[in-house]
């Protein structure tokens, strides 16, 4: 099979960084009188404001990046503007609220973000974010390496470095490529073993992360073990425990971190085999809500730098709204969106009862599936309109729907086959009364190729529904930027024409701008990581799970 990251097409390979522009020197000694003059100003706003007297009414508020802050990064995986789209109308239409009813993060929209990599237009997750974690341009498929392959020193681990408490919380594999570009550095998405070693710290830095909670305990286990996918015979669960990690990998264990009051740290929370289900298909006994998940770990960081200096990092991935992206399935997207919805709720709930000053920034990698919530579906000249009522009445995923035609048993029985797909398929998950026979019959015909079922299932709903899919891949367009703090000075950052991120934003400048903002030094990181083991070995195999293969999981 063709690397992804061979068929994108190169355009100019270029490195391009936030930081590595080497100014001039008339910029640089410019930037140096510049500094001094902030330092100068700084020291007098702060004798000035301590000397007791009031403060001057339009004073700028000071900013000291050293100060204790919290930073949340949050990422929406393959959510483009559409998506926004079509889960705010089926939340007015499912609630019957009014016309102004918009999403939470509807209220805290900042600007947009330009995705391309550095040997795409496309790109693709893990590049998308070694963008925020490395705040550089690197090839489609690299995590945490630059366009050299030569590991990238990442905002997590330089905030760690500072005394930061840090988190990843997503509802895919925790290796996945979005939280393995901020807490490993491999030369390929692909090679999730030793992601997985990286993230309970073995490579140069040590261990960096704090607190892990999501999905992908396959990659911490030996085949030996039920659900345990490592090539080598690692046990990579028992050794972190016997390291002093505390761990949970199930529901029960899960409620037993009480809200997040009993947690020990460092906390490896695996809580499914591969990816934590859709959460339109998502068991709640069995499985958190990614938002239960995220105040678990807000109220745990918070609680452990409670008495620091410093504050914490956290990195939150919506991480299936990509997925129903690569499906083209609507009914489940929507749903994946709200469930990010609650959780970027709990994030502002957090900001705004925090007495640390705290910015959570929440934006995509990408879009993914061109989707449109509008399809043209005759030769006429189509209607305005689309249908949310479509995807309410769809109560499964595509994912969850193939798989349950796949193995149903008896699939010869032409009649009690066509009967089971007709009533406990169409009619009662799809909403669908009476069938075509066409419907019916291109169903049967792919019932053994859960891949093709799942398509053809997706298409009947988004067709139906009227939204409209241009590809079962990533597209280029430009995806939006959230951001909400409780603190004036970082607000005034975040609006700053030459750093913020008001307006449209290269991607790799939300990384650089939670730099700046910390005082951390990117670089600093990658020296101490140079000798760390990144490129693939004999037995990594290539497996681009999401794009090949949907069901493979
Ligand atoms: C706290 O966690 C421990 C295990 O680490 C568990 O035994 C105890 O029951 C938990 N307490 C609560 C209140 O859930
Ligand atoms: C949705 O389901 C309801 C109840 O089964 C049905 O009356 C309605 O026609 C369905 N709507 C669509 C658009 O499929
Ligand atoms: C999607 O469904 C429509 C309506 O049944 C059909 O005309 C079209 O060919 C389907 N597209 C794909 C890609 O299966
Ligand atoms: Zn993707």
């Amino acid at each position: 099979m063709v690397k992804a990251a061979e068929r994108s097409p190169r355009l100019g390979g270029d490195t391009l960084t936030c930081k590595n522009k080497s100014p001039s020197s008339v910029a640089k000694n410019l930037s140096f009188i510049l500094n001094l003059v902030t330092i100068i100003t700084i020291a007098y706003l702060y004798f000035h404001s301590s000397s007791g007297d009031s403060p001057a009414v339009n004073e700028p508020p000071v900013f000291n990046p050293y100060s204790k802050k919290n930073v949340i990064m949050m990422v929406t995986d393959g959510m483009g503007p559409a998506s926004m789209s079509a889960a705010r109308s089926f939340r007015q239409f499912r609630d019957k609220l009014p016309i102004n009813d918009v999403l939470t993060l509807d209220k805290f929209l900042i600007g947009s973000s330009r995705t391309r990599s550095s040997s795409s237009l496309v790109t693709d997750s893990a590049a998308g974010a070694t963008a925020f974690s490395c705040a550089l341009k690197s090839y489609n498929g690299a995590v945490g390496v630059d366009p050299q392959k030569r590991p990238c020193g990442t905002i997590l681990e330089a905030l760690k470095l500072q005394g930061y408490f840090t988190g990843l919380v997503v509802t895919t594999r925790i290796t996945d490529a979005t939280p393995a570009a901020f807490s490993s550095h491999v030369d390929y998405r692909f090679q999730e073993d030793l992601i997985a070693e990286h993230q309970i710290g073995e490579y140069p830095f040590g261990r960096a992360v704090d607190l892990i909670l999501g999905g992908g305990r396959c990659y911490f286990l030996p085949t030996s073990v039920p659900g345990g996918r490592r090539a080598d015979t690692r046990n990579l669960v028992e050794e972190t425990q016997n390291n002093g990690w505390s761990y949970v990998g199930n529901r029960a264990e899960f409620d037993a971190l009480d809200g997040g009051k009993n947690v020990t740290l460092p906390l490896l929370g695996l809580l499914a085999d591969t990816d934590i289900p859709y959460d339109l298909d998502r068991d709640a006994s069995e499985y958190p809500s990614l938002a239960e998940q995220v105040k678990v770990a807000l109220t745990a960081l918070s609680e452990a730098t409670k008495d620091s200096e410093q504050g914490f990092f956290l990195l939150i991935e919506g991480s299936r709204i990509d997925h129903a992206g690569h499906h083209n399935d609507p009914a489940a997207q929507v749903r994946e969106v709200l469930a990010y919805d609650k959780a970027f709720e709990e994030v502002v709930k957090f900001i705004d009862s925090s007495d640390v000053e705290t910015v959570a920034i929440s934006t995509s990698d990408h879009e993914t599936g061109g989707m449109v919530t509008a399809r043209q579906v005759t030769e006429a000249y189509p209607d305005y309109l689309w249908y949310p009522e479509v995807l309410l009445n769809t109560s499964k995923s595509g994912e969850y729907l193939s798989k349950t035609i796949y193995n149903y048993k008896d699939k010869k029985t032409g009649g009690k086959f066509e009967k089971f797909i007709r009533e406990s398929i169409l009619e009662n998950e799809m909403g669908i009364k009476s069938a075509s026979d066409d419907i019916v019959e291109s169903l049967i015909s792919k019932a053994s190729d859960p891949n093709s079922l799942l398509y053809v299932l997706n298409n009947i709903t988004s067709f139906n529904a009227q939204i409209g899919w241009t590809t079962h891949g990533h597209s280029a367009v430009d995806v939006n930027i959230y951001a909400h703090t409780n603190s004036d000075s970082i607000l005034q950052r975040l609006k700053s024409k030459s750093r913020g991120l008001y307006g449209n934003h290269e991607n790799i400048e939300i990384g650089a701008f939670m730099e700046e903002l910390t005082g951390s030094d990117l670089n600093q990181i990658t020296d101490m990581i140079k000798k760390t083991k990144h490129s693939p070995g004999k037995k990594d195999v290539f497996v681009d799970d999401m794009h090949a293969n949907a069901l493979a999981q």
